[in-house]
């Protein structure tokens, strides 16, 4: 039997009105649009794309935090989204989320036991001398030494603080952990501190992880599989190595060539990069990157946002045409 998901999205959609000044030219705003996916137990399902394509908006919708406009949300098999807000709460302890931002996401008035201790009282998972013994094997497990456990959080750096913030999400047991571009604001030898961290403890604790990123290179480092999303929609996904080495949208293709990387060249192809920004809008039914896209043609004007296998590889898909013709 195939295993099932522990998070599933199907079509997913959301729409939000903008109001201006004025309510009358008030208009609505495709964040998201027609996004699938599937998480496996144990493994990291990476979302990479750039800012304000919708990532984080993905992200809520999936924890049930905001409701679709369109399209489905199961946790292990169970749909989520339309069950009643009392009956939802008992998600909130299975997501748990970190942030780019350590500082804000935690408490500063709260010494870390303090921060680490009362949601596992709240939650029942323990309390007392236990919830304290807990925390201090949770710092431990995030390469912070047990003592720390008595200090502010302002008596952190950015990448201890971090690792708290890990170490919090792990004191409910979760079944998912979102970690929405948790490295982004940290410097380059601690953010591939901080992604070993988190894969030694997927590795050990067979954790599942949602993992979002702007840089294809951290998200690669981390993923087994990876969704590009581009203006809402998911442009291309697929395991992350045949993502990473055989780009198949033009997008993903920019992504990599954007990162600065010394293998580029030994991939054999040629550097892509795109025109102008995000916010230029394509024209009615075009393909959303049409003004940017170097191989933009006549036909990218009546665009089918449809995503299909990539030939002879099922699991990997896009949207893009050239895709099938070489
Ligand atoms: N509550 C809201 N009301 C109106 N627009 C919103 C709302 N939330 C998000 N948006 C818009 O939806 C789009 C997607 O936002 P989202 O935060 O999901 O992007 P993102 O990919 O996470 O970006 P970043 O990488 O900067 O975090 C943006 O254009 C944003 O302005
Ligand atoms: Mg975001």
């Amino acid at each position: 039997m195939p295993e099932t998901p522990v998070a599933e999205v199907r079509s997913l959609c959301k729409e939000y009105r903008i109001t201006g000044e004025n309510a009358l030219f008030s208009r609505t705003f495709s964040a998201v649009r027609d996004v699938s996916f599937q998480i496996f137990p144990g493994e990291t399902f990476g979302i990479v794309g750039e800012s304000g394509c919708g990532k984080s908006t993905v992200a809520r919708l999936l924890m049930c935090l905001e409701k679709p406009t369109k399209g489905e949300v199961y946790f292990r098999g169970e749909r989520v989204d339309d069950l009643p807000e009392g009956r939802r709460r008992f998600l909130r302890p299975r997501f748990q989320m970190v942030f780019q931002d350590s500082g804000s996401s935690l408490n500063p008035r709260k010494r870390v036991l303090d921060i680490l201790g009362e949601p596992m009282a709240y939650h029942g998972i323990a309390k007392g001398r236990q919830a304290e013994k807990r925390a201090e094997e949770l710092l431990s497990m995030v390469g912070l030494n047990p003592e720390m456990k008595n200090r502010y959080p302002h008596e952190f750096s950015g990448g201890q603080r971090q690792r708290v913030c890990i170490a919090k999400a792990l004191s409910l047991n979760p079944d998912l952990i979102v970690l929405d571009e948790p490295v982004s604001a940290l410097d380059v030898s601690v953010q591939a501190q901080i992604l070993n961290l988190l894969r030694a403890l997927q590795e050990q604790m067979n954790l599942t992880y949602l993992f979002i990123g702007h840089g294809l290179g951290a998200v690669h480092y981390v993923s087994h599989r990876i969704a590009v999303m581009y203006m809402g929609q998911v442009v291309e996904a697929g395991p992350s190595d045949a993502l990473f080495d055989h780009p198949a949208h033009p997008y993903t293709r920019a992504l990599l060539d954007a990162a600065p990387s010394a293998d580029i060249a030994q991939r054999g192809r040629s550097r892509i990069s795109l025109r102008g920004e995000m916010d230029d809008h394509p024209p009615r039914d075009a393909c959303p990157l049409y003004h940017r896209c170097p191989y933009a043609q006549e036909k990218c004007l009546s665009y089918r946002a449809e995503t299909k296998p990539l030939p002879g590889q099922s699991a990997h898909i896009t949207c893009c045409d050239r895709a099938w013709e070489g």
